[in-house]
């Protein structure tokens, strides 16, 4: 039987041929890395908490007219999304400061910014995603100026989403990193929220307690990861009660 085209495998996914043209189904992975791949294990079960998260944030986003790649989910680690062109930047938003914003600017871990920053890493793994500026952007021609404000405006917007439909289960947004790519409909081109929006890539943390429910549990080896993971998949109504325990044997 004829096997489906891999046209791509990243760390944490793998994109195959769609079944229609302009289209890609994207297959979640258990594997997890962490400081550029240095870190790297597979965690049994996370694929799946990952494809069912992305899809309620990607649908969520789409309901509030935020345009994204997303179209239906297939399974339990796959979905269909729309083929797109990966601007290559990573788009990073931070309410309170961690990560490399603490280390970059000697800020405390958990202190509250001033606004929400957004920051623009350049894609490129061999170069460990280094920070550049909207003059690098524009210079590379990586983004036209009318994209750099639709992306910001894009990435806000996802911002103020996220960060209440986080606030309403008792978790604080810390920051996060979306991807954005562009769709081609004949000669009309739009900005579409692309890759996934999940724990992999976001900072949540317990507003009363600070514990940790993303990757940094995996980054600073701070406890099992599926547990975060079901924990935030849990408290958005993804998981039945009693399933709550078995989201790595629910395959
Ligand atoms: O490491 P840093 O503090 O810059 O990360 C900011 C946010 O972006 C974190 O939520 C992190 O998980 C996410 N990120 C990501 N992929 C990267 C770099 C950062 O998802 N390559």
């Amino acid at each position: 039987m004829a096997r489906r085209k891999k046209i791509y495998e990243g760390k944490a996914k793998i994109l195959y041929e769609g079944p229609e043209p302009g289209t890609i189904v994207q297959y979640f992975k258990d594997d997890t890395t962490a400081f550029n791949a240095q870190k790297k294990e597979v965690i049994e079960g996370k694929g799946v908490l990952n494809n069912r998260l992305s899809e309620l944030f990607m649908t969520g986003l789409s309901q509030i007219g935020v345009p994204t790649h997303f179209i239906k989910s297939l399974n339990m680690r796959e979905q269909l999304v729309r083929n797109c062109e990966i601007i290559p930047l990573e788009i990073i938003v931070r309410n309170f400061a961690a990560g490399t914003i603490s280390a970059r600017l000697g800020i405390d871990e958990g202190t509250q910014l001033p606004r929400p920053i957004v920051e623009y890493c350049y894609k490129d793994d061999s170069l460990g995603d280094p920070l550049v500026t909207e003059e690098h952007i524009a210079a590379f021609g990586w983004a036209s100026q009318q994209e750099m404000d639709d992306i910001l405006n894009l990435a806000l917007r996802v911002n103020d989403f996220l960060s209440g439909m986080m606030l309403a289960v008792g978790i604080r947004l810390i920051d996060f990193k979306i991807e954005i790519g562009r769709v081609y409909d004949g000669d009309f081109m739009r900005l579409v929220v692309a890759d996934e929006i999940s724990p992999d890539s976001c900072r949540l943390w317990d507003i009363d307690t600070g514990q940790k429910l993303d990757k940094d549990v995996f980054r600073q080896n701070l406890g099992n990861l599926t547990d975060a993971y079901t924990e935030v998949a849990s408290r958005l109504g993804l998981m039945p009660k009693n399933t709550k325990q078995n989201a790595t044997t629910s395959e």
